[in-house]
């Protein structure tokens, strides 16, 4: 029988043969989902524990799909997004750290909570649903053109007991929203088309939709930051390809916002703009 130990040593060496990106992480985070752990650290204190077939069975799958490029994300079949945990799967976006710092940027931003806020292009639904956690009082909504998206949002939101917090409505950019919002977040595909067939296999993995922003990826941004005004007496929030900072800057300019800021990411690149209208 293999023990914990020797299942992370010898996956390792084949995920990092298979071009897995940091191995013996991918490994640890298979084998404490497997054994039910919650925390893969667990797993250093039962580096002698012995495996079952019955454990290595289900391991063995795992394993073969990540070498294959299915992201981590899509077999663990979940992800931690500012302390909560959300379901994940190829209906849509794999949720990403930079979008983190989004919601955390955002939330700094008010020291009251806005009246209405306004996700468009919601995906999983992460941030729509972390803030309506964050600001209890807020009247939340989101969109989405896609329905298996908005699936996957609305299980998320049961989990979460915050169903009743956030309306979510099938349409693009603002055409299904009414009223006027002061906080409205965007993170639309923003991947300039030619580009995508380089992307790593796992990006490969979601949505197209939730990627292609057209020939230089900014198909979805432009729209949306000129029918914005109608319903913005607020903040808007975009994340973007850091390409694209400093053109749509100019873009928010002549649209009439004020306040433009550009922000950056975790590699110091421009990656967010944050914009005030009305
Ligand atoms: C980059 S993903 C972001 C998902 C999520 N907000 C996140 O941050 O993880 C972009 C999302 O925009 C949606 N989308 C694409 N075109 C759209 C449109 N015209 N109107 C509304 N949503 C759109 C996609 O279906 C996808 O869910």
């Amino acid at each position: 029988m293999k023990s914990v130990l020797e299942v992370l040593q010898s996956t390792s060496a084949y995920f990092a043969k298979a071009g897995v990106e940091s191995p013996r992480l991918n490994i640890e985070h298979l084998l404490a989902h497997v054994l039910g752990k919650s925390k893969r650290m667990d797993l250093y204190l039962e580096f002698d524990r012995p495996l079952s077939e019955r454990e290595l069975g289900p391991l063995r799958d795992l394993v073969r799909r990540r070498a294959q490029g299915e992201p981590l994300q899509h077999l663990l079949g979940t992800v931690e997004f500012l302390g909560r945990t959300f379901r994940s799967d190829p209906r849509a976006l794999i949720p990403r750290p930079e979008t983190e710092l989004l919601a955390e940027k955002i939330l700094s931003r008010f020291p009251q909570p806005p009246a209405r806020v306004l996700d468009v292009g919601t995906g999983s639904g992460i941030l729509a649903l972390t803030l309506a956690a964050q600001w209890p009082e807020a009247e939340v909504h989101a969109v989405d053109i896609s329905e298996s998206a908005l699936a996957l949002a609305k299980e998320n939101a049961l989990a979460l007991n915050l169903e009743s917090r956030v309306s979510f409505h099938q349409g693009s950019l603002l055409e299904p929203v009414t009223g006027v919002f002061q906080c409205l977040v965007a993170n639309l595909p923003y991947v300039p088309a030619g580009e995508i067939a380089a992307l790593s296999r796992e990006v490969q993995r979601d949505p197209v939709l939730a990627l292609d922003g057209g020939p230089d990826g900014t198909d979805l941004i432009r729209p949306l930051l000129l029918s914005a005004r109608v319903h913005l007496q607020g903040l808007l929030a975009l994340e973007i390809g850091h390409a694209q900072s400093a053109p749509l800057a100019v873009a928010l300019a002549e649209a009439g916002y004020r306040e433009i800021s550009q922000e950056s990411d975790y590699n110091n690149r421009n990656r967010f703009l944050f914009a005030v209208y009305g």
